[in-house]
């Protein structure tokens, strides 16, 4: 018998002990770590499944969708239609939201989710992921009998109440928050059941380890550009040490990196598409890495604010996202703010 605790054992203590969580937010985050197994098994299919290579449609972020985009959107909505604990469900896949059949009284949250993060990384079989956040259905006028719509899922990031990702690398491991911190589950193959691996996880607040997509460097603001010229300038710089350079391409893996050990992530607003705030969506890919982040000791800020105080206007919002080891975040976001 493991005797590392079980997903379900975490969830229970949550509820229970801690108070955190009612059963139904219980179950869904279950549903949902379901779902990303059944991923899972798509994603190690490979070139022997029929999921690689693109599936010739565009989605409304105007990128082309891979096959897997569309697998992992549709186990996603399968595997939560009949839950019964949601009202709606957003998708990075899906134009405007997914309201669950009301055949029964419909529960009171609201899922958004990307369902494969990393795309361009499917087909080269590196490091993939799936990201989710957990709102609570904004319901101030209880006799209202119109279905959900999309102005109940507009709620800052601060308003989460569960949030994580599963990466699909050399372990399956769902990284998930509740509030009361940040824990870890590795994928049994085996047993088919998600074990604690490591609770409490903290990002140590500095780090000598920065991501960015170097290849964007000219079309940087000047902020962003002062810092990493600092990083590049290493001890003999106004730094006093030398930094080191990941970027994955897939935000899951560079996060579950930062997670692990620290580090700077940064999607900054840049040049090329100026009325853009950046390229990373808020509502399901900023707000839950950007509370998964600060509940580990980070911070994650779009340069100027907290990313989780944003208050978005439309479901497939971007923003500019400067998250990780919270010293750094701090440092880069006062150049903003200095330049201002
Ligand atoms: P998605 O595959 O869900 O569209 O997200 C990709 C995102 C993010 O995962 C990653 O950090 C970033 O795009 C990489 O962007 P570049 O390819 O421009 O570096
Ligand atoms: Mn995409
Ligand atoms: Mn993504
Ligand atoms: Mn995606």
């Amino acid at each position: 018998m493991n005797a590392r605790p079980s997903l379900t054992r975490y969830l229970v203590e949550q509820q229970r002990v801690h108070g955190l969580i009612p059963p139904e937010l219980r179950l869904l985050i279950e549903v949902v770590a379901r779902a990303c197994k059944r991923i899972a098994i798509s994603v190690n299919k490979g070139a022997l499944g029929e999921v690689l290579g693109s599936a010739g449609s565009e989605n409304v972020q105007g990128e082309v969708q891979k096959k897997l985009d569309i697998i992992a959107n549709e186990v996603l909505i399968d595997a939560n239609e009949w839950g019964g604990h949601l009202a709606a469900m957003a998708s990075e896949e899906m134009e405007g939201i997914y309201v669950v059949p009301n055949r029964y009284p419909q529960g009171e949250y609201l899922l958004l989710f990307d369902p494969l993060d990393g795309s361009s990384n499917i087909d080269v079989n590196v490091s993939i992921g799936t990201i989710f956040s957990v709102l609570r259905r904004r319901n101030e006028d209880p006799t209202r009998v119109d279905p959900v719509c999309v102005s109940d899922f507009l709620q800052p990031g601060h308003q989460q109440v569960a949030a994580g990702y599963c990466i699909y690398g050399p372990q399956t491991v769902l990284v998930l928050t509740v509030g009361n911190g940040v824990a870890m589950f590795t994928l049994d193959r085996e047993q088919g059941s998600w074990i604690l691996t490591q609770e409490n996880v903290r990002i140590p607040p500095d780090t000598k380890e920065f991501a960015i997509n170097m290849s964007n460097m000219r079309h940087w603001d000047a902020p962003v550009r002062r810092y990493v010229d600092e990083c590049l300038a290493g001890k003999e710089g106004p730094r006093g040490k030398d930094f080191n350079m990941r970027w994955i391409a897939s935000m899951v893996a560079d996060v579950h990196r930062i997670l692990s050990r620290g580090g700077i992530f940064m999607y900054p607003w840049d040049k090329r598409e100026p009325e853009k705030p950046g390229k990373l969506r808020l509502m399901y890919e900023a707000n839950p890495m950007g509370w998964l982040v600060e509940q580990a000791g980070g911070a994650a800020t779009n340069g100027r604010q907290r990313i989780l105080d944003v208050v978005p206007t439309h479901l497939h919002e971007r923003v500019s996202v400067i998250l990780g080891s919270k010293n750094e975040v701090e440092r880069v976001t006062a150049y903003h703010l200095e330049a201002d």
